[in-house]
């Protein structure tokens, strides 16, 4: 074998074997593949799950009902379940077996791409940010509204056009921080700027780690740049902040009268507590922007996109906004009286959403689902949300978006299980279970509070004569196309 060819001939054919061989001894083998399944042209079929992963997921979920099947990731299978009956499953799945964890851990391998996941900063989001909602809207409000001036430019009757995605993602990124960090670093253009640059470094460091042997990964993970840029550029801002409230925390012993009430703060006090660093905190501050900046606008550019698609819902809307605004004020409970704002969200997030895969775990261990299917132990398994969301069986005209479906609903207790955080089998854009996501209720009442305010100040209409444009779907991920323009133009309203 002095020829070098005869040596890559050699090589070619034990990976080939090899590869054949452990083809017919994993159990992945025998759940049906959409697209190519052979070993090496799988990579042709996770080239086509990037471009087309909505025809895979729903071709799938449809083939294989109440049942799974995997589709083709760059390096690896994932496994999708099928029917809102295999979604319950797999969500009640206990931890040790289909672990959220380590999914979302390998996924965005988030310890080396962003920060690592702390227990303590997902309490904070789900608990002291879902429970001081009510006194924090008003500082929400205000900002929108000087926000929605600044990113709306109108002169008086004129309609402007305003390219919808980008607005609404610097719209979050601002309102959001206002209640992570408050004034007036929510303001500050270069501590916004780094929201929107940040996932695409995310995305990098991700797409270098994958392609990492795993042993390899706890060496090359600290040495990828952009975490730590990251965090230190935040810190910037942030350290002289945190310097100064842990005095004044110092000072007033407890009787701090004007305490900002703000995620800052409590993940400041929640440090000195257990002991932990100005890290802990900045890190905690990434986190939440990281886990809400897209999600978050890509669901409210949704939303938005309908109402200049169909002007006509803007009348109900407004009726029901001006009558709940006109007794009860700009107030949480106000909120929670918008019937068909809520419907008109989770109708959009089911019909659009942000992902066509959620509820991520990942096998601790080999997992025999009650249909038969053997997950062997290290995969990926998802449920297929979009393809959930569009199923008859949960959904009559599933292909209908209906933005009023669940406001019409007759029983209150029924409305409030159909509200837009509230999540189900058949409803999973924010996960289900013990992990669904810890952000929607601050979510659910900054979307409602943006598109309340816009639903009355404006009227909107896309440029152009056609209507809402497609989503794009980048992977699973879904998009609404990111260049469309919407046209604007100011309004009286007593109560805006
Ligand atoms: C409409 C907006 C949002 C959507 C659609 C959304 C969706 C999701 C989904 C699907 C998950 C993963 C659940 C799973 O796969 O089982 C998740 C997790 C998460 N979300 Fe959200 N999210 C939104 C807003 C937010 C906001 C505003 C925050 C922060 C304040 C946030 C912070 C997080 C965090 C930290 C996690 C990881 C949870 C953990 O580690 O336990 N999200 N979100
Ligand atoms: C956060 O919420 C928890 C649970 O309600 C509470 O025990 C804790 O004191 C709160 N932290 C801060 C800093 O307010």
């Amino acid at each position: 074998m002095d020829n070098p060819i005869h040596l890559l001939y050699f090589f070619v054919s034990i990976i080939a074997l090899v590869a054949f061989v452990r083809r017919r001894h994993d159990p992945l083998n025998r759940i049906p593949a959409i697209g190519p399944s052979a070993p090496l042209v799988s990579y042709v079929g996770s080239y086509r799950y990037f471009h087309h992963a909505q025809e895979m997921l729903q071709e799938g979920y449809e083939k294989y009902r109440k049942s799974a099947f995997r589709v083709p990731l760059w390096n690896q299978w994932a496994v999708v379940v099928s029917g809102s009956r295999m979604n319950e499953e797999l969500r009640k799945l206990p931890e040790e077996q289909m672990s959220f964890l380590a999914a979302a851990d390998e996924f965005m391998q988030l310890k080396y791409t962003i920060a690592p996941r702390h227990p303590v900063h997902v309490k904070t989001m789900r608990e002291n940010l879902t429970r001081n909602m009510a006194t924090l809207l008003p500082d929400l409000i205000d900002e929108i509204r000087a926000a929605v001036q600044d990113m709306i430019p109108t002169h008086g009757a004129e309609w402007v056009s305003v390219t919808g995605l980008p607005m609404m993602t610097r719209l979050i990124a601002r309102v959001s921080n206002r209640a992570f960090v408050g004034l007036p670093t929510c303001r500050d253009s270069e501590y916004l700027d780094f929201f929107s640059q940040f996932p695409s470094d995310v995305v990098k460091g991700k797409a270098i780690l994958s392609m990492v042997p795993k042993p390899l990964k706890s060496l090359i993970g600290p040495l990828l740049p952009w975490s730590r840029r990251g965090l230190r550029r935040l810190a910037r801002h942030l350290k002289p902040i945190i310097e100064e409230r842990k005095k004044a925390l110092r000072e007033f012993e407890g009787n701090w009268v004007e305490k900002p009430n703000d995620m800052l703060m409590w993940l400041i006090e929640e440090a000195m507590v257990m002991g932990e660093s100005t890290e802990f905190i900045v890190q905690g501050i990434l986190s939440a922007n990281f886990g809400s900046t897209h999600t978050s606008s890509i669901s409210v550019t949704h939303a938005l996109y309908h109402l200049a698609g169909s002007p006509q819902y803007l009348q109900p809307l407004r009726e029901e906004i001006e009558g709940v605004i006109e007794s009860h004020g700009w107030t949480k409970q106000a909120l929670s009286m918008l019937w068909k704002l809520d419907s008109f969200m989770r109708e959009s997030q089911r019909f659009n959403g942000v992902s066509g895969t959620s509820i991520m775990r990942k096998a601790l261990s080999d997992v025999t689902l009650s249909d038969g299917t053997r997950i062997p132990a290290g995969t990926f398994v998802y449920a297929a949300a979009a393809a959930t969301h569009r199923d008859e069986e949960n959904y009559d005209n599933p292909n209908v978006f209906d933005p009023f479906r669940f406001s019409k609903i007759k029983e209150e207790s029924e409305r409030v299980k159909r509200q837009f955080v509230s999540t189900a089998p058949d409803y999973v854009p924010f996960g289900h279970g013990k992990y669904a996501c810890p952000g929607r209720f601050f979510a659910s009442t900054e979307l409602k509070a943006i598109l309340a305010h816009i639903i009355l100040c404006y009227d909107m209409k896309f440029e152009g004569a056609g209507g809402r444009p497609d989503n794009v779907w980048v992977g699973p991920a879904i998009i609404p196309a990111p260049k469309a323009k919407i046209m604007f133009r100011r309004r009286r309203s007593k109560n805006a």
